[in-house]
């Protein structure tokens, strides 16, 4: 949700800004903009559009100077427009802010610097380049200015802003976002997300809550909130710089579903150690509480139908955004899985926030390393799938999922012989993707008029069919909506019409059966059944082959299947898969 980019080196800053910005697209692509310093002036771009469609009509990496800020948009406060983006000005537009988050308290703010202040835009960021206009008359510097400045804002935020009136230095901050510096000899780098300039450099400094950092060609120097000097090291990223280009695909939807198969090979390069003493933690807990968004709401979903099949073990599973609503009756001895593929997301954060405030342990499974919830966890479990760029969540979720298998067959006891296993898999989902992805696009062309889609599953495959409904309502924005296949007939079933699409997994398990009495009442009432299934059925109207597993294996093999579907289905409505409307990929406000 918005990112930021920070250059200050001994070469233009704007080319190597418009690089590092580019990168971060995927938390926002509704504007952008940049604004740079040189010889004591301040020079800007900013439109509505994506950082291309602004490079591509403005220039920006001709901005002149060896400093420069860049960010990407998604908006919170304030329509859509060329005024609401960023970077965002005091009166005398010296001070130039770029922000991510959001100044909870701006009205407050606005009422009361409005009189003597002209705002221009809509957007909250504005409030602080007018607290910092007020404050840096009376304070010797930006940075005192702007610690004074953030004992007024409430909200979350990651800033960075650079000012004609020092215009040697970069200044930024964060609090509940975050924000990044990168160390580089002369150069260097504050942003949203390392992956932006990690071509340049790996070794980095995580500001963390209320810090500000002070960028100059001589260094980067650090204050704590209440503005004394304090020393931070940088420390290495432990990952390796991984260009992501669609190599050819027309998508990176549609390349990171075909990185699948990959993805489980890399989520099962783990420390069997680790898993082995989290397997034991899970075994111990009182109550163990997976919790996540979306798609890693998901996987945590599957992953406590596994703990319990497999593993014998209970768990609950709190969506992110409600997982407050449920902490006042944690136990101490309570353990928390924290799931999430960028390891921002506010909601997330918040919760083990709150968790740990009670005592309680949290183990994280992340895909970005380094990220807020790596750090802020207890013992953390990369599923290593590379970076995922489009806002729809494909590799990560099977990452993600695998990594559940893993702890379920540790809790067992039985890790050695379920990896063996999960490494027959990828061969498997890759053959079975080669023959059907013709027909999946058959059916898109056939299916992508619908208004509506139901999905249903039982047991296992029920995240997984949840999963396949999210991901076609977020990208061909057609309606669709997942239940237990039993469900059904206490109340959905009113809505099955005459050509109704329904994607009902019917796993060759204990659950056959049930799921395709389901799809009798379906039949019976002429809705249009997508059979997912390793063979064929009279029941079905189209069949989606999916390969003959061990039954607990289900679930991976139909994840592919689902997330090509929902791709086709966008493509065939014209829609871009990558960039859903109104979406973003890091979700860093509550
Ligand atoms: O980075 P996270 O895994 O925490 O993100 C959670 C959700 O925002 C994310 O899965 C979202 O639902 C995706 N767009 C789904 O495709």
């Amino acid at each position: 949700m918005c990112g930021i980019v920070g250059f200050i080196g001994d070469q233009p800053a704007a080319p190597v800004v418009l690089r590092a910005i580019s990168r971060l697209e995927y938390r926002g692509y509704d504007s952008a903009g940049m604004v740079s310093v040189s010889n004591g002036r301040i020079y800007f771009q900013k439109d509505v559009g994506s950082i291309a469609d602004v490079q591509r009509k403005h220039k920006l990496d001709r901005l002149p100077g060896e400093i420069a800020l860049a960010h990407v948009r998604w908006a919170t406060h304030g329509r859509v427009n060329r005024v609401n983006a960023h970077p965002h000005f005091d009166c005398r537009k010296q001070i130039a802010v770029v922000h991510n988050g959001i100044i909870e308290n701006y009205q407050e703010l606005r009422a009361e610097l409005e009189g003597r202040h002209k705002f221009v835009s809509e957007a909250d960021t504005e409030v602080l380049c007018h607290l910092m206009e007020d404050y840096i008359e009376e304070s010797g510097s930006l940075e005192e200015a702007l610690l004074r400045a953030m004992d007024r804002l409430k909200g979350s935020y990651a800033i960075a802003m650079v000012s004609s009136r020092e215009p040697e230095k970069i200044v930024a901050t964060a609090k509940d976002c975050p924000l990044i510096v990168g160390l580089n000899g002369n150069s260097h780098f504050v942003a949203s997300d390392t992956f932006s300039f990690l071509d340049q450099t790996n070794e980095v400094v995580f500001l963390e809550e209320g810090e500000v950092a002070s960028l100059t060609k001589g260094g980067v120097s650090f204050l704590n909130r209440h503005g004394e000097e304090i020393a931070k090291e940088g420390q290495k990223v432990d990952s390796k710089w991984e260009e992501a280009t669609k190599e050819g695909y027309d998508s990176f939807m549609l390349k990171e579903i075909t990185e699948e198969p990959q993805a489980i090979l890399r989520a099962l390069m783990q420390d069997r150690g680790l898993i082995t003493e989290l397997a034991r933690e899970i075994s111990r807990a009182r109550q163990v509480v997976i919790t996540g968004c979306g798609s890693s709401r998901h996987a945590a979903l599957l992953g406590s139908y596994l703990l319990s099949k497999l593993g014998g073990k209970l768990c609950h599973v709190l969506t992110a955004s409600e997982f407050h609503y449920f902490t006042d009756s944690m136990a101490k001895d309570t353990l928390v899985i924290a799931v999430s593929q960028s390891g921002e997301t506010a909601d997330v954060i918040d919760g083990v926030k709150r968790a740990k405030a009670r005592g309680v342990r949290v183990f994280s499974i992340v895909n970005v390393v380094g990220s807020l919830l790596a750090r802020v966890s207890d013992k953390v479990i990369y599923i290593n799938c590379g970076p995922e760029i489009c806002v729809a969540a494909t590799k990560s979720f099977i990452g993600q999922v695998v990594i559940f298998y893993l702890l379920a067959f540790a809790l067992m006891g039985k890790l050695e012989e379920g990896i063996r296993k999960l490494e027959l898999v990828p061969r498997q989902i890759q053959e079975n993707f080669e023959q059907i992805d013709g027909k999946l696009k058959e059916l898109a062309q056939r299916t992508k008029n619908e208004n509506n889609f139901f999905y249903i599953a039982r047991g296992l495959n029920l995240a997984i069919a949840a999963e396949g409904a999210l991901k076609l309502k977020e990208i061909s924005y057609i309606h669709a909506e997942c239940m237990p296949a039993g469900e059904l007939k206490h109340g959905t079933l009113a809505l099955i019409e005459e050509g109704t699409p329904i994607v009902a997994i019917c796993a060759r398990d204990d659950t056959f059966y049930e799921t395709l009495n389901s799809v009798e009442e379906i039949k019976a009432r002429g809705g249009y059944v997508i059979g997912i299934c390793a063979e064929n059925n009279d029941s079905y109207d189209e069949w989606i082959r999916i390969p003959e597993v061990q039954e607990i294996f289900y679930p991976l093999v139909a994840i592919m299947p689902l997330h090509l579907l929902a791709h086709h289905v966008a493509v065939a409505r014209g829609k871009d898969p990558d960039r859903p409307r109104h979406l973003a990929k890091s979700v860093t406000v509550k």
